[in-house]
């Protein structure tokens, strides 16, 4: 029975910010939520965070998220407690004294700033807490440049002797490599017992849940593999940083699976985005969100593609595609924007300059140049003629324009909707249609052209 608790509560002074450090995003999504997400596979029986500066931000922003990415995963309901005056990590965890009074099993701590921890890891660390029946058993790790972080000191047996912040290191004891992940798994009932003679002397007079460690009878380091894991955010620079690091890892494991990447290092993608094997991304492409691609696509250069599914063997080119559906054979752009449900079928062409807002599209429809389609719904073997207008909003109301099979529209065709345009339509150019046009006909809706043959401007 292991029960999680996240520390939220801090400013996080060094972010140089009003948000509230744990909510600045890394990668879509927000520190605590990626803390937060690492344990869900650990099936906890009860998850505690603990909020103090920008408690209500923290907490709505929490619950959204976790409304969203909890649907499927039956996880405890989110308890907050709220730590008032931040008096440090030890006085965070203080507070949960009341709310676990009955409980007797192991609580995982977290930083609610350290977002790239793998889930494996924190199985190991339960695992490795249960086998030796440690009063505590806390995550460390070798860096390259530990400044900043608290320092673990061992005996042989990787029993924790003593953990000395950073700031409160001798220049001897800075020179010790080895840190503190601010992970760590406790047995409950004996930390309950010695939390309230926790001691604030220290240089930053808080109190530590690092001084834990000189009261629990057996506390154990366990190192992880990949420092990089337990980095810690306290500033722009290391959010820049993880940024860094999750891309590697994102990158790296799509390419092993298949992916090709020309210019990876120009490239970004959300760990939550799937890719199917001989996708091929370009130059300069990002790709976000829920974002799923297919195989034998090809995206890029330059395309953002936003909380999107795209079929097999399509082809976008410097373009912008959110929240939309783009079946097999497609090809889009160069420079079209998709957005608010654009669901196009199989083997159109979406061509230069083109947007498509809430609009759905048949199979083998072309709309290839300077057009505007908003709240339509187009048939199969569309021609939708350059300069194609729907005119959807009156100043306060959407409406639809519906436009059937193999129907072609004219270039500059303004279409007034509400409108529906049946199949077999022929739209003359420049037509401005205001009203329904049945199957099979042509409309011609515009000034008749008017010659005066000899005409002359006549000179004053
Ligand atoms: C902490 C550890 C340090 C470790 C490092 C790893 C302590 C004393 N030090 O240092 O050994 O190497 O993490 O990243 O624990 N928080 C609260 N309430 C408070 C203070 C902090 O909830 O009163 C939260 C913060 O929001 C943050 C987390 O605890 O999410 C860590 O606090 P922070 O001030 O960043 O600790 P560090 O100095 O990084
Ligand atoms: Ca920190």
């Amino acid at each position: 029975m292991v029960a999680v608790a996240i520390l939220a509560a801090g400013r996080g002074t060094r972010m140089k910010s009003d948000l509230p450090k744990v909510l600045h995003e890394l990668g879509g999504r927000t520190l605590v939520q990626r803390v937060l997400e690492s344990c869900v596979p650990l099936h906890p029986c009860r998850r505690l965070v603990i909020v103090g500066y920008g408690a209500d931000l923290v907490r709505n922003s929490l619950q959204q998220t976790d409304a969203i990415t909890n649907g499927n995963n039956h996880q405890p309901t989110l308890e907050f407690v709220e730590q008032k005056q931040q008096l440090g990590t030890g006085h965070a965890i203080q507070q949960l004294l009341p709310t676990l009074k009955d409980f007797t099993g192991d609580l995982l701590v977290l930083n609610g700033d350290v977002p790239l921890l793998r889930p494996d890891t924190l199985e190991q660390l339960i695992n490795i807490h249960k086998e030796h029946g440690n009063a505590a058993t806390l995550l460390a790790a070798h860096l390259p440049k530990p400044t900043g972080y608290g320092r673990v000191f061992c005996d042989s047996q990787n029993l924790v002797k003593q953990i000395v912040e950073d700031r409160d290191c001798t220049d001897a004891q800075r020179k010790n490599h080895r840190i503190n992940a601010g992970v760590y798994c406790f047995h409950w009932p004996k930390l309950a017992e010695i939390l309230p003679q926790l001691k604030a002397d220290n240089d930053q007079q808080e109190y530590y849940l690092t001084d834990t460690v000189h009261l629990l009878d057996q506390v154990m380091a366990v190192d992880v593999d990949d420092y990089r894991e337990i980095l810690g955010i306290n500033s722009r620079q290391h959010l820049a940083n993880a940024y860094h690091v999750l891309q590697d890892w994102v990158k790296t494991n799509w390419m092993a699976a298949g992916v090709t990447m020309i210019d990876p290092d120009s490239i970004t993608i959300d760990d939550t985005v799937q890719l199917e094997p001989d996708v091929i991304l370009e130059p300069q492409t990002h790709l976000r969100g829920n974002t799923i691609i297919q195989t034998g696509s090809r995206i890029g250069p330059g395309s953002l593609i936003e909380n999107s599914q795209i079929g097999k063997n399509v082809t976008i080119q410097f373009s912008v595609v959110s929240d939309s559906l783009i079946a097999d054979e497609t090809r889009i752009g160069p420079y079209a924007h998709l957005r608010g449900h654009a669901n196009v079928g199989q083997g159109c062409r979406i061509g230069n300059f083109v947007e498509l807002k809430n609009t759905q599209v048949g199979t083998s429809t072309n709309i290839a140049h300077l057009s505007y389609l908003g709240d339509a719904t187009l048939g199969d073997k569309v021609n939708i003629g350059a300069g194609t207008i729907t005119a959807n909003y009156d100043g306060v109301k959407k409406h639809r324009t519906t436009i059937g099979d193999r129907t072609k529209t004219g270039s500059n065709s303004v279409l007034v909707a509400p409108l529906t345009l049946g199949t077999d339509v022929t739209v003359a150019a420049g037509s401005i249609v205001t009203d329904d046009v049945p199957d099979d006909s042509l409309v011609i809706a515009r000034e008749r052209q008017v010659i005066k043959p000899g005409w002359r401007l006549q000179s004053e």
